[in-house]
């Protein structure tokens, strides 16, 4: 079975993080969540990789390379513009080939391993996709599953106004060769994509099968602020504890805290769950709980919790940060509080009266 990993799109709802930069590659406890994915499909035996890539396909190719260090082939395939899931697996048409597949979004995490997921399908027996569902609180952001009396998918519809249930598609989908029929005979939606949820409703009109497993373990599309801190939240829950980097004497590890080696904290109260990674210097500041703090980052004078601190940022002059996300060479200084979302290389001074939610 190949792996086909979608890494293109625009990232619009975490602009402006992703004026510059892609959203897959967003760290998740300072690691990309596009690692998190190749080690799902590798975990699985799933080796043999294709990735879309779009605008932002020279930093995934720096990032993830050809795939060796996980034992991976990766095939890169650029998407000639962002027309959508089916439109990706338009133009992967040739890796792909008739080859059974698992299609798996580059922005979504999983707490568990596919294993039951893919377990069986290779071997075909008439089944054209299997789809993975998940029942969650606000439906009409994703595809939505219903379900007949007899069990079975019933209907599919992409981000309804209206939801008849709960159930949502899960970005790992599972499929055999006649999804190629499929994505060759849907037209764009309304908002112009060839929407994969519009290709599997074609199978299940044609009166193909159309398998389903309902999710037991946490899912997360890291795609907006909110969920991408709520997984960061999550993945730091199994955080193990290490303390290979300096840490002074004056300073005061709580709770499960992790310091690479080369990262420096001097004077500081560290609340776990809390990652520290190598290069980063923390002084004089509260950090955590729920905090990652990316590579070569400086933190002085600041209180920060509940936050993504994307490599090289810097916190100081009695900042308090919390629910924030700050790219890479963000800068954020002054005494006020606040709840950034911050692209590269931004500069934020904070006033006292500062608060609230900020991009
Ligand atoms: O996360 C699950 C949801 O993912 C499903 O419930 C929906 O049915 C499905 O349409 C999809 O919705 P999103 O609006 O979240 O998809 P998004 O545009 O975020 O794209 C998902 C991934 O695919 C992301 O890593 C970007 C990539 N992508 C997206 C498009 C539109 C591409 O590689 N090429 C594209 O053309």
């Amino acid at each position: 079975m190949k792996g086909l990993i979608l890494a293109g799109g625009s990232g619009r709802r975490l602009r402006p993080l992703t004026h510059t930069s892609a959203k897959q590659l967003v760290p998740i406890a300072n690691k990309p969540i596009l690692h998190y994915v190749v080690e799902d499909l590798v975990g699985v035996g799933v080796t043999d990789l294709g990735i879309i890539v779009g605008d932002t396909a020279a930093e995934i190719r720096d990032s993830v390379g050809d795939g060796s260090r996980w034992g991976a082939t990766v095939t890169y395939i650029e998407q000639s513009a962002p027309l959508g899931l089916a439109h990706a697996v338009v133009e992967a048409g040739v890796f792909l080939g008739d080859d059974p597949f698992v299609m798996y979004l580059g922005d979504n995490m999983f707490e568990d391993s596919l294993e039951a997921v893919v377990e069986g399908f290779a071997e075909g027996g008439g089944v054209s996709a299997r789809l993975l569902l998940s029942r969650v609180d606000d439906p009409g952001s994703f595809g939505v599953a219903e379900l007949g009396d007899d069990g079975s998918i019933s209907q599919l519809v992409e981000k309804p106004e209206n939801p008849n249930s709960d159930l949502a598609l899960v970005g790992v989908y599972l499929f055999g060769s006649a999804i190629h029929e499929a994505v060759r005979s849907i037209q764009p939606s309304a908002r112009g994509e060839l929407e994969i949820t519009d290709a599997i409703s074609w199978l299940l009109e044609r009166g193909d099968t159309v398998e389903h497993h309902l999710l037991d373990g946490w899912w997360i599309d890291t795609g907006k602020k909110d969920p991408l801190l709520e997984c960061n939240r999550l993945v730091l829950d199994d955080l193990t504890a290490d303390v290979a980097g300096s840490v002074d004497a004056a300073s005061v590890l709580e709770g499960t805290v992790r310091v690479e080696a080369g990262a420096e904290v001097v004077g500081c109260t560290l609340v776990g769950p809390v990652v520290v990674a190598a290069g980063a210097r923390i002084e004089d500041s509260r950090v955590g709980p729920y905090v990652s703090v990316g590579a070569d980052c400086t933190v002085t004078d600041a209180t920060v919790d509940h936050s993504v601190l994307m490599e090289s940022s810097r916190v100081a002059g009695g900042a308090h940060l919390s629910d924030s996300v700050l790219g890479h060479h963000a800068e954020v200084s002054g005494g006020g509080s606040a709840s950034l979302l911050l692209g590269d290389h931004s500069v934020v001074e904070l006033g006292e009266s500062t608060g609230g939610e900020g991009v």
